[in-house]
């Protein structure tokens, strides 16, 4: 028996038993972090003299040596080591021999396996913030070019009021800003050091929790030692910044695939972005945009799959808690890819200013602009108004045309309060213009848009 874990046991384990207990095909991704919270509970083994400095360093350059030769694909990684963490220790005894063995005092496999995944996430969620903030950034510049780009804005897909689309895409920008935020909260909540938990009751070391959480750069150790082992909500966190992320991509991947279909035309995804069909020969498909949509599914997912792990299960730590390392893997790598390739993709898609105008002009846009006017302009009511520009609708329905296409004798036919001044209300860009409350899409609601995203980007 050579488990590291084998004194109680006679039989050798089933090697049924070794693959379906196995993390290690999985868990090998954490080696960077195993490792750093390896060197720094030796250095607080050593400031507390469990270990002497020679111990220390010998401990401290074979831990090196494992890194290295797992970067360079040296490692042998074996079943039969179960987890990163048993597999690190028992190359460290190969590399030094017995001092290795002195590593694990006053330590578990608990609190180790709880830093490694807080590291992982605290970084994950530190890169994905840079990715936000470059996507927010590629946004905005787009945004700056098409203050005066008009396109109709849509309830229920179906044109409503027109806006610029400059002031659409801001409206993405201040969905990915919150998904910023809520990561730099998750960051803060959740940067608290599992290290010296030891199985989850603590130690009878005197171990210096405070000097390993200030290496590592945790705020301090967590306060308790069994939520420190059995705590995976920091994971739960990353897992629905992410799916919010996901859910916003989703929304508008859906956009560019409408936007980039021959009945819209808004927008053309560059070659470079699309791909083509192995039978029609005609065919340009913006997959790019689908599979953002798509990842959306397994990433909603990976956070029911770890919420319902941890459904009812008593503290402190249980193998189940082994199932969190794959939904939070596989989420953080699909959100960094999607949010690198929306980002290219976006810097090379063309806008069809000329479509998205054209468009504008169907659907009579400028409707309730007309409304507005006869209740600013003639004192009427917002009901009757209503009513009345309802009618004047159904009248150049009836012509084929748009209402702002209509003559002024038309319009004066449904109603003899119109005066020749209605005509300009109908106009697109009197119309984007006018709506200039604060967070309106007027040119200039939209630059103090623009302004205010570059500044935060800039803090
Ligand atoms: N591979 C385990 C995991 O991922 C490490 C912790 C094991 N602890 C234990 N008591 N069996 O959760």
């Amino acid at each position: 028996m050579d488990k590291l874990w084998g004194g109680r046991f006679k039989q050798d384990s089933s090697r049924l038993l070794e693959e379906f207990n196995a993390s290690i095909n999985f868990d090998k991704k954490l080696y960077k972090e195993d490792i750093l919270g390896s060197k720094i509970h030796a250095e607080m083994l050593y400031k507390i003299g469990v270990l002497t400095q020679e111990e220390k360093n010998n401990i401290i350059s074979g831990l090196n040596r494992a890194y290295q030769e797992i970067e360079d694909g040296d490692f042998d990684f074996k079943i039969q080591d179960e987890d990163i963490h048993m597999a690190v220790e028992k190359r460290l005894t190969q590399l030094i021999g017995d001092t290795a063995k002195k590593l694990h005092t006053a330590r578990s496999r608990n609190d180790q396996v709880a830093l490694d995944l807080r590291l992982y996430c605290r970084n994950k969620n530190k890169d994905i913030q840079d990715l936000l903030k470059k996507l927010i950034t590629t946004l905005v510049e787009i945004a700056r070019n098409h203050t005066d780009t008009i396109m109709p804005g849509m309830t229920h897909l179906q044109h409503a009021q027109p806006v610029s689309f400059a002031f659409h895409l801001l409206a993405y920008c201040f969905m990915y800003k919150r998904d910023f935020e809520r990561l730099v909260d998750d960051y803060k909540r959740n940067n608290y050091s599992p290290l010296g938990s030891a199985a989850f009751a603590g130690t009878p070391y005197n171990i210096d929790r405070d000097f390993s959480a200030k290496q590592l750069g945790f705020n301090a150790p967590c306060q308790n030692a069994t939520d420190g082992v059995s705590d995976r909500d920091f994971a739960l966190d990353l897992l629905y910044g992410i799916a919010m992320i996901a859910m916003h991509t989703s929304r508008f991947a859906e956009e560019l695939i409408l936007w980039s279909s021959f009945e819209f035309r808004f927008i053309t995804i560059s070659d470079s972005f699309s791909t083509g069909s192995s039978i029609m020969p005609n065919k340009k498909n913006p997959d790019v945009a689908e599979l953002l949509r798509g990842k959306t599914g397994r990433i909603y997912g990976n956070l029911i799959s770890l919420l319902t792990t941890l459904k009812a299960l008593p503290l402190a730590y249980n193998k189940d808690m082994q199932e969190d390392k794959e939904a939070i893997f596989d989420s953080v790598e699909n959100i960094l890819l999607c949010l690198r390739v929306l980002n290219e993709m976006l810097k090379e898609i063309s806008i069809n200013k000329d479509m998205m105008l054209q468009k504008a002009r169907m659907g009579h846009i400028t409707a309730t602009d007309l409304a507005d006017f006869l209740v600013q302009k003639k004192g009427i009511s917002f009901r009757e108004s209503h009513h009345i520009v309802g009618k004047i609708v159904a009248f150049a329905e009836s012509k084929n045309c748009d209402i702002s296409e209509l003559s002024i004798e038309e319009l004066q036919n449904q109603d003899n309060r119109i005066t020749i001044d209605a005509k300009e209300v109908l106009d697109l860009s009197h119309s984007l213009n006018s709506r200039n409350s604060f967070g309106g899409t007027s040119q200039s609601q939209v630059k103090t848009q623009i302004e205010y995203l570059l500044k935060w980007i800039n803090e």
